[in-house]
Order: structure tokens, then sequence, then C-alpha cells
């Protein structure tokens, strides 16, 4: 499969990867799911980016009324063939627009997916609309990197992953820094095959997404710097919880 980048959508990433995403990316932090459930309580909960339901299904598992929604049919598909999976309701469309939803106990998003939406404004309205499907006292949860365009020299990046007898992984990067857009992919090459999994995104700092919050009626509430709560430095990953700013504090 080849995709021009001007061609790369919602639905591209699951395409190329839906086939081999948990061989990849398998199992799911424990203390995810653990704070995942204390946050949700009881849900309803809804995941954007549900994928092939690595996060979705062990939480479901704990008791907590989990939905999703995802673009790509593919790796819902992967969601609905696992034990569980076929029982958690999904919608199949793009995360910026949550219209006739909700109202949920929590939106989550992890693993980077909210910067799936590329382009400023759209991540401004996406949080305008999980704030208008949360319930009042509802939470956003959300786990990002922190950016760091240190990684880049002259806006690229060529990181070797893995080199085998009969295999060689690298990860190619280009960033611009007038939008905060990395193109990305991850190739695999061997003597029989060669492979790609391409990535757009548009990253966004912790303070950008807090002033997204804050446009939206939402306020911070809780920044970790993982999901065992360690404190946040900057670096790294962070897991950011907003909450509905109440009338009286307005
Ligand atoms: C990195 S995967 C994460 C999947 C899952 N949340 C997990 O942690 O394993 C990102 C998911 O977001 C979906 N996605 C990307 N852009 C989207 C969009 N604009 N609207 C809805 N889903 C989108 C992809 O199809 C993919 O399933």
């Amino acid at each position: 499969m080849v995709v021009a980048m001007d061609e790369y959508g919602p639905d591209t990433y699951g395409e190329f990867i839906a086939a081999h995403y948990d061989e990849r990316y398998p199992g799911v932090q424990p203390s995810m799911i653990d704070r995942l459930a204390e946050i949700g309580g009881a849900g309803p909960v809804l995941e954007l980016g549900i994928g092939t339901g690595r996060v979705a299904i062990p939480l479901a598992d704990r008791g907590v009324e989990v939905h999703g929604l995802d673009a790509s049919p593919p790796m819902v598909e992967k969601m609905k063939a696992k034990p569980g999976g076929g029982d958690i309701p999904v919608a199949i469309r793009n995360m910026e627009d949550l219209g006739g939803l909700g109202p949920f106990r929590m939106v989550y998003v992890v693993a980077n997916t909210f910067f799936a939406m590329l382009d400023q404004d759209t991540q401004v309205r996406a949080f305008g609309s999980v704030a208008s499907v949360l319930e009042p006292d509802g939470s956003f949860v959300m786990e990002a990197f922190v950016p760091d365009v240190s990684r880049f020299d002259r806006n690229q990046r060529v990181e070797v992953v893995s080199i085998d007898t009969d295999e060689v992984a690298i990860d190619v990067a280009m960033y611009d820094p007038r939008d905060q857009t990395v193109m990305a992919s991850n190739m695999v090459f061997g003597p029989d095959k060669q492979r790609q999994f391409p990535v757009k995104l548009r990253f966004s700092y912790p303070s950008e997404l807090d002033l997204m919050a804050r446009l939206a009626g939402m306020s911070l509430v809780e920044r970790w710097g993982g999901w065992d709560r360690e404190p946040y430095t900057g670096v790294g990953i962070h897991v950011s919880t907003w909450r509905p700013i109440g009338e009286e504090s307005r």
C-alpha cells in the first residue's frame, strides 16, 4: 500500500497498522487501568480512538461501562473479534465531533491519539466537543508525550530501531515547526518484505492543552508524569485531567 502524504486521512494509520498493532503494542500498563477505573467510576466513559481495544477491554472487565469511537474500521474489527470486545459499543466516526453522544462520566484519550487531529483549530474544537458530552463533574483524561524538538536535527530524524540478520527496522520523521506537525514512518525491511507504518500528528504542549481546556470551560485538576501518579517533570509523557469549571468559579 502506498499513500501520498497529502492523502493522509483519519483512517490511514489504521489501514496500515491494524493487522500488526497488537503484536507491536502488546498489553497495557495495569496502573493505567487502575487510574481510569478510579476516575471513571461505573461510567459511562468514552474512549477516543479506541483502536483494537487494548485499553477499553481491560477497563470494561473492571465493570466500567465503556463506549468508544474510531475512524478505522479494520482497527475496530480487531477489537470486536476479541473476548469482551464485541460487547463494547463503538461508533465509526471522527473524534473531532462528538455531537449526539453522551453524557459521560469520563472521556479519555491515550497513546498520543489526541495529536491525530492535525491542526490547532481542530484540537480546540475537540476540547469544546468533549466538554459538551461530559457530565457536569465529569473528567477529560489524556495521556500524551511532552514535545521535545531537540529530537530533530534540521527538522529531521532517522533512528535505527533494530538490526537482525534477516530484518532491519528504522524510524524516519520530518517536523514542520510552522504548524507543529510531524510526518513519520516506521520502515521494516527484509529479504522478502518491506513494510511501512506511516503516522502523521500535530503535537501540542501541555500549556497549550490547558489553554484549549480553558477555552472549552474546563480547567486542569491533575497532571502526572505517568499512570503511577509520578510527579510531572516536563519531559517524557504527561497524564492530564481537566474538568468543567462550575458556574460559581467562572
Ligand atoms: C495509536 S492508536 C491507539 C489505540 C488505542 N487507544 C490504544 O491505546 O491502543 C490511535 C487510534 O486512533 C484512531 N484515530 C486516528 N485518528 C482518528 C480520528 N481523527 N478520529 C477517530 N479515531 C482516530 C486510529 O484509527 C487508531 O485506532
